[in-house]
């Protein structure tokens, strides 16, 4: 996301490496990058039925994948980041690809024809367009900056707010943890006024049944946290809310102004909480100045609270072009004896974003995560396919989709017959070919990511660059 994100504090031609001008984008100075090319959004909704499979799906393959991302429909939305979200879902099911569709999250937003910045968005006023997760037998959208939305696994129609039976008081965050092993989903709102940061969680069955506010001294946006068996770990990072320069956004969307900005002087932490509670006990640990959108996994180690995260060396800084350095390191909170340690793993746009994970490892120690990759290019840098990090000796496989195919965030589904190494299972994404405007659902093996695509689903129109996306299982009653 950081990519995307650096790609999104501008509207200016870049040629840093850690831009993400497409290639296929600027053909019209007349318009927003983001509302051209792959960026651009789609004008209908559809639905179609029994589509090609070419090669073989995996007949364990069965349920939805489903991604979220912006697509504003009729004004010329004044950021990537705030058009109404559109999910686009592709059902599997024994070794067929039964459907695909997308639809509009039928937000007040969307429904009242009302841009972001219209009104102050909270609550209900969101536009639900970054991330779908499934918990609780519901699935929900995220617009991190309010209430989720529940939209229906059967057809992606709109449900409606969901509050949590009115117990949500917050925003909701668009990366919430499910620990595997009790089923709990872990989750926070950060907000433009006190309380800035409030943790959250809800059993198995998708009850609030937790909420505390976590003191934190300014309002940060934060994006991503993470989890282990024991622990919840925030990072409160020098990104803060902005008045002024909201105040700017609402009246001149045109301007190109952000609501946050970059302040190194408000200081950078990582704080590790027991899971769980209380916010009390969170220790802090103070670190230089970086942004981070999103974190890979974390994992305890006696006591050592070790943590994978894309770091970026700044963010909404006025005296970058987009944004700051992209690292993938490894931070280490010593909770015995209070100390961080900070290790490289990769550096440069090479580093990969938009990381992934299998989800029975969430909160353990994992062997692998999973990247959208980046290409060279003198003048950007193009997404590619998917890189493979192993963790254990830091080397790293890539696939790579030829060049004028663009992949975005992979999600891996764990193999269901019962193998549990650390690579078992299936990496899912929706790739765009910009040289023929289509777009596929790809599937590849986890454990050979090098041999290829084992299916491709050509669909029947294109899938806009988007952000987060899940798996709905058919056998937990997705569908
Ligand atoms: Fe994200």
């Amino acid at each position: 996301m950081a990519a995307i994100l650096a790609a999104c504090s501008s509207d200016r031609p870049s040629t840093t490496p850690t831009s993400h001008a497409p290639t296929t984008v600027g053909a019209d100075p007349s318009k927003p990058w983001w509302l051209q090319g792959n960026f651009g959004p789609v004008a209908q909704e559809i639905e179609a039925f029994d589509l090609e499979v070419l090669g073989a799906l995996p007949p364990e393959l069965s349920g939805l994948y489903v991604r979220n991302g912006s697509n504003p429909p009729r004004k010329n939305s004044s950021h990537w980041f705030f058009g109404d979200g559109m999910v686009h879902g592709v059902q599997l099911a024994n070794g067929k690809a039964e459907s695909y569709r997308n639809r509009y999250v039928h937000t007040s937003m969307y429904d009242s024809n009302a841009d972001f910045g219209d009104s102050v968005p909270g609550k209900g006023a969101n536009q639900a367009n970054v991330s779908v997760v499934w918990h609780g037998n519901r699935l929900l959208t995220s617009g991190e900056v309010g209430f989720p939305h529940e939209i229906a696994a059967t057809d992606l129609s709109t449900i409606g707010v969901h509050d949590f039976e009115g117990k949500l008081t917050t925003a909701f965050t668009a990366h919430p943890k499910i620990d595997p092993a009790t089923g709990k989903m872990h989750f926070f709102g950060y907000g433009f006024t006190p309380p800035f940061l409030t943790y959250h969680v809800a059993d198995s069955n998708g009850s609030l049944v937790h909420s505390e506010v976590v003191e934190i001294p300014n309002s940060t946006m934060i994006h991503d946290f993470a989890i282990t068996e024991h622990d919840v770990i925030f990072w409160d990072l020098p990104v803060l809310f902005d008045l002024a320069s909201a105040i700017k956004w609402i009246e001149e969307p045109e301007s190109g102004v952000f609501p946050y900005k970059w302040d190194p002087s408000a200081g950078a932490r990582v704080g590790v909480m027991p899971l769980g509670g209380p916010a009390t006990r969170i220790q802090w640990f103070d670190i230089d100045p970086c942004y981070a959108f999103h974190g890979v996994n974390a994992f305890r180690r006696g006591p050592d609270v070790v943590l994978d995260i894309c770091r970026l060396s700044s963010m909404f800084d006025s005296n970058d072009v987009l944004a700051g350095d992209l690292s993938l390191r490894r931070w280490t909170m010593n909770t015995a004896s209070n100390t961080f340690s900070d290790e490289v793993i990769v550096e440069g746009p090479e580093s990969g974003e938009l990381p992934s994970r299998d989800p029975r490892r969430t909160g353990r120690e994992h062997r692998y995560g999973y990247f959208v990759g980046t290409r060279d290019n003198p003048n950007t840098v193009e997404f590619g396919g998917l890189i493979k990090h192993d963790y254990s000796n830091d080397r790293r496989e890539v696939w790579d989709p030829g060049p004028t195919k663009h992949a975005n965030e992979w999600t891996f589904v764990p193999s269901i017959d019962n193998d549990t190494s650390d690579d078992a299972g299936w990496l899912i994404c929706y790739v765009h070919d910009e040289s023929t405007s289509k777009s596929e659902l790809v599937v590849l093996d986890a454990t050979n990511i090098k041999g290829g695509p084992v299916a491709q689903v050509p669909l029947p129109q294109r899938v806009p660059y988007g952000f987060h996306g899940t798996w709905v299982p058919s056998r937990s009653g997705g569908s």
